[in-house]
């Protein structure tokens, strides 16, 4: 029981302060003028993930000012305009906390003495124990401890060069947007240990018990069981009510895990690997002979990935073993980004749903093969085949057959909301029908529809995919007769978001009134 005068207030809000150079704004020495302002372009949109659930702050050592190379005035035009430009895209920044002093005048304001944080938390009654700092220099990292909240260390601006200093155990991210992902998870985790405690435990040990739990990744949520024992892992079937046997993901949560699970790893693998994990990047490896045939479907090769959720690393840790997680809904059915999700079509059937918030990315990870010389890319999903590319070079892409799919996102129809859905070029005559529209940006004109999504007011591919499942949900209760959507560009995760819009489409044609 922590002594309740060590408590924040009860109302005490948790805050995420953002370096500015280098972090939210490209780093391009000691800015003078608003016309130097280079936003990353992830920036707007992390920014608008993190309000949600957090008080935002910019705190930045602008010793320029102290050396005498920028002015005050000068520093403070451009602190202006980019809580302005902020502001005009829906995020709003509640003070700029600027030092102007060189480090050698040993102020008490400059990073990474706490000094601006302390201040910001009396004077907006903040729990910097739930609150976070993001930066591109050691010092972001260190100025967080020192006022007893986490720091989150990114790879642009200055990150690359500074990176053998971060501080031992400091997340590091590549940045604004993974530093987002990251806090959200933190968050969320946290609050799920506030409300519940011991729940992570529970799930780990009912997992250990050769149980199912439902848990959060980046994704989406997933089922999951423990992947080195094959009657726990029947059991994800039976509750996904799966007609046959698929493969399983088997999650893990260090490259150490891998050596239970694979008999080789090519260079390529290690090479994408050491890039994008933890992250929603699944290899397909040739396997080792103690994963169970019913994990794979008896095929020589296992599926594998690292998940970016802390709170499925937490559960990974406690549980010790590697868990076996498909999507945790029904079969054929809408994947759940969010535990509600899970919960309106599992039910009480997992052991257990823990509640990581809502998922970060929202659409299945990118599945690659290295069983063969070239690598191979089974489904497109949450990193953009382009990243991988151009790490590999050309992946070869597998041709949907439906007689022997290798995935079963690769059945022709999958995902697919209970609400008949199908592109606007495919649509019937439709004067009496109750339609919902899922649009990638704000449509034309919304009179025609009973309801409209829009998955991207600004066309953001990336928040196109973190909204497409949860929009189809939404839309799915409305007991409309018909969904009607548009593919997005193909570029990005434009590549998953319209491989999961067509296989979601149904074939047969809606009648009025069902
Ligand atoms: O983002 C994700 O990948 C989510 C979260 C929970 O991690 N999981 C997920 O699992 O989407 P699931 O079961 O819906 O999809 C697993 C895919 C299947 O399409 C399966 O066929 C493919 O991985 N797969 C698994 N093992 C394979 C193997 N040995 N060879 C080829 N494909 C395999
Ligand atoms: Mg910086």
């Amino acid at each position: 029981m922590i002594p309740s005068h060590t408590m924040p207030y009860p109302d005490a809000a948790p805050a995420a302060f953002l370096d500015r150079d280098g972090t939210l704004i490209e780093d391009r020495g000691h800015l003078r003028s608003p016309s130097d302002v280079v936003f990353y372009p992830d920036t707007f949109n992390a920014l608008r993930r993190l309000q949600n659930e957090f008080r935002l702050f910019i705190v930045t050592n602008q010793s320029g000012i102290g050396k005498g190379l920028i002015t005050s005035t000068e520093a403070d035009q451009v602190n202006q305009y980019v809580v302005d430009q902020l502001h005009q895209a829906g995020v709003r920044i509640e003070q700029v906390y600027c030092c102007p002093h060189h480090r050698d005048e040993g102020c008490a304001c400059i990073k990474p003495k706490p000094f601006f944080m302390e201040q910001a938390a009396r004077d907006f009654t903040l729990d910097l124990s739930a609150s976070f700092a993001v930066g591109d220099h050691p010092h972001d990292v260190q100025f967080a401890t020192n006022a007893g909240a986490e720091g989150v260390y990114v790879l642009t601006g200055h990150g690359h060069q500074h990176r053998a200093e971060a501080p031992e155990g400091a997340k590091i991210v590549s940045g604004i947007r993974e530093a987002a992902d990251w806090i959200l998870g933190r968050h969320f985790m946290r609050k799920l240990e506030r409300e519940k405690p011991g729940q992570i435990a529970n799930a780990a040990q009912i997992l250990r018990n050769g149980g199912v739990v439902a848990f959060p990744t980046e994704t989406v949520y997933g089922l999951g069981a423990n992947a080195l024992d094959a009657e726990a892992v029947a059991q994800i079937f039976e509750i996904k009510q799966r007609p046959h046997f698929d493969p399983l993901i088997v999650h893990i949560h260090t490259p150490e895990q891998l050596n239970e699970l694979v008999c080789e790893i090519p260079a390529s693998a290690q090479l994408v690997m050491d890039h994008f994990w933890p992250g929603p990047l699944t290899l397909v490896l040739p396997k080792n002979p103690d994963v169970p045939d019913l994990v794979t479907s008896g095929l020589p090769s296992v599926a594998v990935r690292m998940p970016a959720h802390p709170l499925a690393l937490e559960l990974l840790r406690q549980a010790g073993t590697p868990i076996a997680a498909p999507s945790a809904n029904r079969f054929g059915c809408t994947s759940p980004t969010t535990a509600q999700h899970v919960f309106n079509q599992l039910g009480t059937a997992p052991g257990m749903i823990l509640d990581g918030g809502p998922c970060a990315v929202g659409v299945e990870s990118t599945i690659i093969s290295f069983t063969e010389a070239q690598p191979v890319l089974l489904r497109a999903g949450g990193i953009a085949i382009e990243e991988i590319e151009h790490l590999l070079g050309p992946l070869r892409r597998n041709t949907l057959d439906d007689s022997q799919p290798t995935a079963p996102g690769q059945l022709s129809q999958h995902y697919s909301p209970r609400t008949p859905l199908l592109f606007k070029e495919q649509a019937p005559e439709l004067s009496t029908l109750k339609i919902g529209l899922l649009s990638f940006r704000e449509p034309g004109c919304r009179k025609s529809y009973c309801a409209v999504e829009v998955l991207s007011a600004s066309g953001n591919l990336r928040e196109a995919a973190a909204n497409l499942f949860a929009s189809m949900h939404r839309l799915d209760a409305l007991h409309l007769d018909l969904i009607l959507t548009e593919r997005v560009p193909g570029t990005g995760l434009g590549l998953a978001i319209n491989d999961r819009l067509s296989r979601a489409a149904h074939p047969q044609h809606p009648t009025s009134h069902r």
